[in-house]
């Protein structure tokens, strides 16, 4: 099989290189390292672009942007790919309104230059958008919650199994990333109804593995790792820090993926997180984090929350696994710390 991976420098996009590649198939990776431009220093993907062309095989790196409309028409018809895995973005909430142009730009119309690139020249292929739960706005902190020591979670009953596919994601505050993801969100269900080409779209809780280029404003749980390891200071906003996300480590959310190209649903819509057992709040990750490191984290509190930021949030799975009853989270939450923690002390001996 030929594999097309945008963003393949990125998290998700290195796990889906190294997986895809690791079974025999030829790996085609799109990305131009706009992370650093995005993010700084911190954001540089120059060593996982490294390390994917030590360990990958077959692996084609491709240093062209989204953007690039000709480029991808040109790219996808001269691939002819079976499977095009699109996770090249600008993935931060609070920075989009910095970058209003270059969000748009990459989130909203990169993914339809990929999509109309693939019904042009590769109309057979398996789409698959890597979306985010901000597109549901700030809609769930309207759930009325109960307050814990540590943590949030829902009072009401109904979202007991966590926030579903059928929550609306409309009438409420996305912030510039949300809405830019709607938009490749929606375009990826159309171009699956409208034109039938076989796309399926992914909404992310939580993403997280030790491959994150982990920046203050993105990759959170391994930047609270690279905050105590390095003695930064890190703030935390509002909801007494007892603020909730699922965590999903990146090889489960390849796995889906591996799932959705063997038996493709053409415009669905999967909510694609750790689910309740793997949520944990900023409290408890950074408890967890000073006992695994053995280092005090340097943080301070500051009363305003980010705009827009959900206060509890893990993902109902239910629909993903009636789907594909083989899914499911292998990455417990405490693995996922424990991962952290090794290759932390790794990082320090090398
Ligand atoms: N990490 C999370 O917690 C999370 C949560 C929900 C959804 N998501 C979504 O999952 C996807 C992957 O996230 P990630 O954490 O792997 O992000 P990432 O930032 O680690 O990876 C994205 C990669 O895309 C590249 N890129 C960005 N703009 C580009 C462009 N215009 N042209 C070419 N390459 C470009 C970047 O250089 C980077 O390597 C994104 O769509 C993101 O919105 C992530």
């Amino acid at each position: 099989m030929k594999v097309i991976v945008t963003g393949s420098s990125g998290l998700i996009g290195a796990e889906a290189v190294l997986h895809f590649s690791s079974q025999g198939h030829t790996v085609y990776g799109i990305d131009n390292n706009l992370r650093k431009f995005f993010f700084g220093e911190d954001g540089d993907t120059t060593h996982v672009l490294a390390m994917l062309q030590e360990r990958a095989e077959r692996f084609v790196h491709i240093d062209k942007d989204i953007r690039d409309r000709e480029a991808m028409l040109e790219i996808v018809a001269e691939v002819a790919p079976d499977a095009i895995i699109h996770c090249a973005a600008q993935p931060s909430h609070d920075l989009a309104a910095r970058v209003p142009f270059e969000d748009f730009d990459t989130n909203a119309v990169g993914t339809l230059n990929l999509l109309e690139a693939t019904r042009r020249g590769a109309p057979e292929a398996v789409f698959i958008l890597m979306s985010t739960n901000k597109v549901y706005g700030d809609g769930p902190n309207r759930i009325e919650l109960t307050e814990h020591p540590a943590r949030w979670d829902y009072a009401d009953p109904r979202y007991v199994h966590g926030i579903a596919e059928t929550f609306s994601i409309d009438q409420s505050l996305h912030s510039l990333f949300g809405a830019s993801k709607v938009a490749a969100d929606v375009m990826c269900q159309e171009y699956g109804r409208y034109f039938g080409l076989r796309t399926g779209v992914f909404r992310g809780g939580c993403l997280t593995g030790v491959n994150h280029a982990a920046a203050e404003l993105h990759g959170y749980l391994a930047y609270i790792f690279k905050a105590a390891d390095e003695g930064r200071p890190y703030t935390i906003y509002g909801y007494k820090g007892k603020q909730v996300r699922d965590q999903i480590h990146s090889a489960d959310v390849v796995r889906a993926f591996d799932l959705f190209i063997a038996k493709p649903r053409p415009g669905e819509v999967y909510n694609l997180g750790g689910g309740k057992a793997n949520s944990v709040s900023i409290l408890e990750s950074i408890e967890r984090i000073e006992q695994l490191l053995g280092k005090r984290l340097n943080y301070t509190y500051s009363e305003d929350n980010r705009i827009g930021d959900h206060v509890c949030y893990y993902s109902d799975l239910r629909k993903l696994q009636s789907h594909y009853p083989d899914f499911q989270i292998t990455r417990s939450i405490d693995s996922i710390f424990e991962e952290f923690a090794r290759a932390t002390r790794v990082a320090k001996v090398a």
